[in-house]
């Protein structure tokens, strides 16, 4: 019996839950030392003087590392760019330049945490203050394109906007905004650097190992051979580890020169800075449509801003290029400079930002027209993506709307606003549509089977938490016909076969491949060992004739004809058996446009004295393609509702307008949904088959989930009370 799509329980789990996981700073490694990153506390300007001498009089400090005394690194310009699929200006103590509040501008190295922590403490700095751009209209004065989105183009023309714009005979012209947001996984970045002659290791809390490699030694000028990135688990990622930033290298630099092993964790407060943001987003909509409902035009401008030593766009318009059928439509993205952190990847990037903007809009659209939400999108189908002018590698968006609007209730939907109640409090029922494309990059995996018929399977990937462990051990026991505790499966090591970054919702598409081509690979050369093997009871037969079930190959036709794995190891001198193989995307990629689509339906409660917004249900049903773990898949799924929860009502960084720092950067004051902001949460999946996307049909499943949520709430809000909010998050003061 196949075990891809069953709901088996994480194989990594026992493991987490007993502490025995270790993650990046857990790792022992003798006689390490405790760094600690100093950062800046002016958002504009450089640096006068730094005063070390107090920090340097704690006892067992060993290190104060600043741009006056920090090793020359060859590669470090003060544009340079360094890491595909993004540049990353880090800021590695070359320069005397502070561009942000938080930003990296010494490291102290010390014997103990405390020690390191104390010195840290007793660092002075003299700045000499430059103006700021700390507000975002302000930014807005002076706009410039990205060079491209997502390797995409920055704006896209199809028709004619403003003739569609006149021909429809409604017209909606809005701007909807979103606000910073700053990912927080649970375990903080951490690094731990050593050396050992010329060769690095390093334990590194990241998305993607080979990027970590690739951007360490591209910094230092060493050859990649020379490090090894480990990262067994990684607590969280939601983008953010996505990037190498400035304290991997610090370690690294710091650990070279104390001539210790390094390790650096950077504390809560400095993941509101130097690790990355979701910016600030102002989206402009324009839609015109005819009576009967049908779009005319969309236009959808997105303003986002970026650092002053970078530049990284927001993704807003790249879902309204594909997500409805219409003539015509303009999109574009810009960018306004501030002197805060890189912005970067943040949990679906665009989709989740800009499809809180198009499903409002839409909303909107459907309301004025008098034409219910649902029956409003139906109109607007897509039969093809018209942005990329290709068929979909398939599509299952009309049986979730359909399942979801049935397991909602949907029907039992009263149009007019405030007309839904329960007890004090007003209902509001909304939906949206969610949208997320399927990603693929090339992969590599190694199978080897060990003398006693287990099988250890390799290949350069990441557990985010997601459950890359769990779904790679189901395929690659699928492939070789063995039960889940004969199949160990390794990622989180750079000497481990090519594995791409665990972003994009794109690990699942891009590595199972791989591991089922060296599965099966494996498979085959066993089955040659033993076909040529005179003494094995399948010797005589044919390749195809094989099959592989319970540990053994066996005879399709003849169930006594069998032979174990051990037993054709043990016969094959004891000696371990392996195959490499690699999986990449074919040309199908530029025959399909290739997406998973969902279908999003949400109640609110808002206490009508109060304004307090409550969310008791949420139905999604998604086309996934074929999901490999219901378990694990579903709580991702149900994972990414939640996280949407939090974008369109808790979510939002507050920066200091007067000195660019955040005043919520913990915690405590940022705020996210804990269990009781949670009602009942109803995912379901539909069918669907997809032979495009690759070898096993599988979609990610790690983004999609928080698309399309945020205009769902925002509709409801506006189905309950009659206010449409148009700024993320819609909190209460926003309705009084
Ligand atoms: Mo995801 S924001 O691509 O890690």
């Amino acid at each position: 019996m196949s075990l891809i799509g069953q709901g088996i329980s994480r194989t990594d789990g026992v493991k987490k839950i007993t502490g025995a996981a270790e993650y990046a700073a857990d790792h022992r490694v003798p006689e390490c030392v405790h760094a600690v990153m100093v950062t800046s506390t002016v958002p504009s300007g450089r640096i006068k003087r730094i005063h070390t001498g107090h920090a340097e009089e704690v006892s067992g400090v060993l290190q104060v590392m600043t741009h006056l005394n920090a090793p020359r690194l060859p590669s470090q310009t003060s544009s340079g760019k360094l890491q595909p699929p993004v540049g990353r200006v880090l800021s590695l103590l070359q320069f005397d330049a502070v561009h942000y509040n938080n930003q990296p501008i010494a490291l102290v190295v010390a014997d103990t945490l405390e020690h390191a922590r104390e010195a840290a403490a007793r660092v002075r700095v003299e700045y000499e203050a430059a103006p700021a751009v700390l507000d975002f209209a302000e930014a807005q004065e002076h706009l410039h394109p990205p060079e491209k989105v997502l390797a995409q183009s920055t704006d896209t023309r199809r028709g004619d906007l403003h003739a569609g714009l006149l021909s429809g005979s409604a017209r909606l012209d809005a701007t909807y905004s979103t606000p910073n947001a700053h990912h927080n996984p649970m375990e903080p970045h951490a690094t731990l650097a050593a050396w050992d002659g010329d060769r690095l290791q390093l334990f590194d809390s990241t998305q993607y190992i080979l990027g970590v490699r690739n951007v360490v030694a591209g910094t230092l000028g060493i050859p990649p051979e020379n490090i090894t990135v480990h990262c067994p688990f990684t607590g969280g990622g939601f983008g953010c580890k996505g990037s190498v930033w400035s304290h991997v290298v610090l370690a690294a630099m710091a650990a070279r020169q104390v001539g210790r092993p390094v390790k650096v964790v950077l504390d809560r407060n400095q993941l509101f800075g130097p690790v990355g943001t979701r910016p600030v987003t102002s989206q402009r909509f324009r839609l015109g449509a005819t009576e009967h409902g049908k779009l005319t035009a969309m236009g959808h401008d997105a303003i986002a801003y970026t650092s002053m030593i970078e530049d990284w766009i927001e993704p807003c318009a790249l879902a309204s290029r594909m997500l409805y059928a219409c003539p015509n439509q303009e999109t574009s993205h810009r960018l306004a400079r501030m002197n805060l952190g890189t912005p970067t990847f943040m949990r679906a990037p665009g989709e989740s930002t800009g499809t809180f903007a198009l499903e409002s809009a839409m909303d909107e659209m459907a309301w004025q027209l008098g034409i219910d939400p649902l029956a409003f999108r139906l109109q607007n189908y897509a039969e093809r993506d018209q942005g990329k002018d290709l068929p979909w590698s398939s599509k299952s968006l009309r049986q979730c709307y359909e399942i979801g609007a049935e397991r909602f209730g949907w029907a039992r939907r009263t149009p007019e606003p405030r007309s839904m109640r329960e007890g004090s409090k007003l209902v509001g029922w909304g939906m949206a549509t969610a949208t997320y494309p399927t990603n693929r990059s090339p992969a590599s995996a190694v199978a080897r089977m060990l003398p006693d018929g287990s099988v250890v399977v390799q290949t350069a990937s990441q557990d985010l938490g997601t459950g890359t462990y769990t779904v790679m051990t189901q395929v690659a026991c699928d492939a070789l016909g063995l039960p889940v505790d004969k199949v160990r499966f390794e990622l989180g090591d750079s000497r481990f076969p090519n594995a791409p970054i665990s972003g994009g919702s794109t690990t699942v598409a891009s590595v199972a491949p791989a591991v089922q081509a060296a599965a099966e690979a494996l498979r085959l050369k066993l089955i040659g060992i033993a076909l040529a093997d005179e003494a094995s009871p399948l010797h005589g037969a044919t390749a195809d004739a094989i099959v592989a079930a319970n540990g053994a190959l066996r005879l399709r036709d003849d169930p006594q004809r069998t032979q174990s794995y051990a037993d054709i190891l043990r016969r094959h001198g004891g000696n371990a058996v392996e195959a490499e193989a690699s999986a990449a995307p074919g040309e199908e990629k530029s025959k399909f446009s290739m997406h998973a689509f969902g279908a999003v339906f949400v109640e609110v409660h808002v206490d009508e004295d109060l304004g307090q917004i409550s969310v008791p249900r949420v139905v999604g049903v998604y086309g996934v393609g074929k999901l490999l773990n219901r378990k694990t898949g579903y709580s991702q799924l149900m994972g990414g509702i939640v996280w949407g929860i939090s974008l369109a009502l808790f979510e939002e960084t507050v920066f200091d307008k007067r000195n660019g720092r955040a005043v919520n950067g913990n915690l405590a004051e940022y705020h996210v949904p804990v269990n009781a902001d949670i009602g009942d949460i109803d995912v379901s999946i539909v069918d669907e088959e997809d032979p495009h996307v690759n070898p096993l049909g599988a979609k990610g499943v790690g983004e999609i989930g928080i698309t399309g949520v945020g205009g769902a709430i925002a509709n409801a809000v506006f189905h309950a009370t009659g206010r449409r909010v148009r700024d993320l998050p819609i909190t209460l003061d926003k309705l009084l």
